[in-house]
């Protein structure tokens, strides 16, 4: 019966048919909707530079200031099945998101996509910026980092029930994680060897070399983290994602400076060995009416991206709550926390009341987006900014 009625919608709204495999916990993402809010992102005025910081660098208000943008898009359903999981619905779509992995356009593609979601986050707080989550400074063992205390990323193994996304759900499942299976964190070596190249084809697939490989690098923390964060088409569903992509959305920017000592302007750098043609440079990068291209130009790094590089330290005051100073090597490192214990019980149903207070509470806020529906928001008009010069 059940296929029937899937069969019906999908000839009569002409939609894919549901997909009967998976559990709807929630109401899925349509792809137009995903598309149409990444264009009206598009179109929003820029709220200034993006001052980056490793998230355990900012003060608990300043940290507290981004997660309550984050769980307010989380609750926002003027999107279905809600703003976040709109959003992060792109990535999770193979024909929308094909220049996205495997490619050159991965850094510059990625680059649009956190910019696009901060100017999200913007929309509830336009005061904040994204925070990277920095995976070199690591402890041996992850589990007992301390990105994984309920005040920063919440607990790494299975549902998450501790932190700012405890008891999410996303459109494929509860939120889980399955830490340090697989993969691993990124290193000082990854870094160096990374800068010690000219070429975004040296860095990128196809052609790149397995130890300078930016793309294969950041698939290690993904898998590191597991669970939904494990997988291309669910990954951006965990909020996890959005700080590891930030750290390498400033990688990305200190090879872009380093490039431009070596005379190699970023913007015009592609390599014609890009393997698929999704990848190759005036491909639609699929985000507003971007080329991959563009999102290689200097108004990123003119405008938007200010990393601010942990301090070379000499003593643990200068390295904030979360991490240490490691002397020798005058390196801020993060501090070793017990492994968490396991969550549940009678916090679990706290957080639940909490929960609802917040869904009430956000319920009643007024509606913060300009237009007063997105499905009335006008086309993506390319900006002067965004065209690619080939003079000069
Ligand atoms: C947190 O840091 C910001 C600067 O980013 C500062 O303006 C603010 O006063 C700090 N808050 C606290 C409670 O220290």
């Amino acid at each position: 019966m059940h296929r029937v009625l899937c069969l019906v919608i999908a000839l009569v709204a002409m939609t894919p048919p549901c997909d009967l495999q998976l559990p709807s916990l929630m109401g899925q993402p349509q792809i137009m909707d995903s598309m149409r809010l990444a264009n009206i992102l598009m179109e929003r005025p820029v709220d200034g530079p993006s001052i980056r910081k490793e998230c355990r660098m900012l003060n608990s208000t300043d940290f507290q200031k981004i997660v309550d943008a984050i769980n307010r898009a989380k609750l926002d359903t003027r999107v279905r099945p809600n703003v976040h999981d709109a959003y992060s619905y792109l990535h999770a779509h193979p024909e929308v998101n094909k220049g996205a992995h495997g490619g050159p356009a991965f850094l510059p593609y990625h680059r649009v996509f956190i910019f696009l979601y901060e100017k999200l986050l913007r929309i509830y707080d336009r005061t904040i910026s994204l925070c990277y989550w920095d995976t070199t400074v690591e402890p041996e063992n992850m589990l007992w980092s301390s990105a994984w205390t309920p005040e920063l990323f919440g607990n790494v193994q299975g549902q998450v029930t501790t932190g700012f996304a405890r008891n999410w759900i996303t459109p494929i499942n509860p939120l889980e994680r399955a830490g340090a299976v697989q993969g691993r964190p990124m290193n000082d070596e990854d870094v160096k060897v990374v800068l010690s190249k000219s070429r975004l084809g040296e860095i990128s697939m196809p052609a790149a070399s397995v130890n300078a490989n930016v793309e294969l690098m950041h698939n290690f923390v993904h898998t590191y983290v597991g669970g939904i964060m494990g997988q291309v088409e669910t990954a951006a569903y965990d909020p996890i994602f959005w700080f590891h992509h930030t750290y390498i959305d400033c990688l990305y920017e200190r090879f872009r400076d380093q490039q431009k000592k070596l005379g190699v302007q970023p913007m015009r750098d592609w390599p014609a060995e890009h393997g698929d043609s999704a990848h190759a440079p005036f491909a639609p990068m699929r985000l507003g009416s971007l080329r991959n291209i563009d999102g290689a130009q200097e108004f990123f790094s003119k405008e938007i991206v200010r990393c601010e590089p942990l301090p070379a330290c000499t003593e643990d005051s200068q390295c904030g709550t979360y991490l240490r100073c490691d002397k020798a090597r005058r390196k801020c490192i993060s501090d070793t926390m017990r492994p968490p214990e396991q969550a549940g019980g009678v916090w679990s149903s706290v957080d639940n009341i909490v929960g609802s207070f917040w869904r009430n509470r956000l319920a009643s806020i007024n509606n913060p987006l300009t237009g007063s529906s997105f499905g009335l928001g006008s086309l993506f008009q390319q900006p002067e900014m965004f065209r690619f010069s080939s003079s000069g």
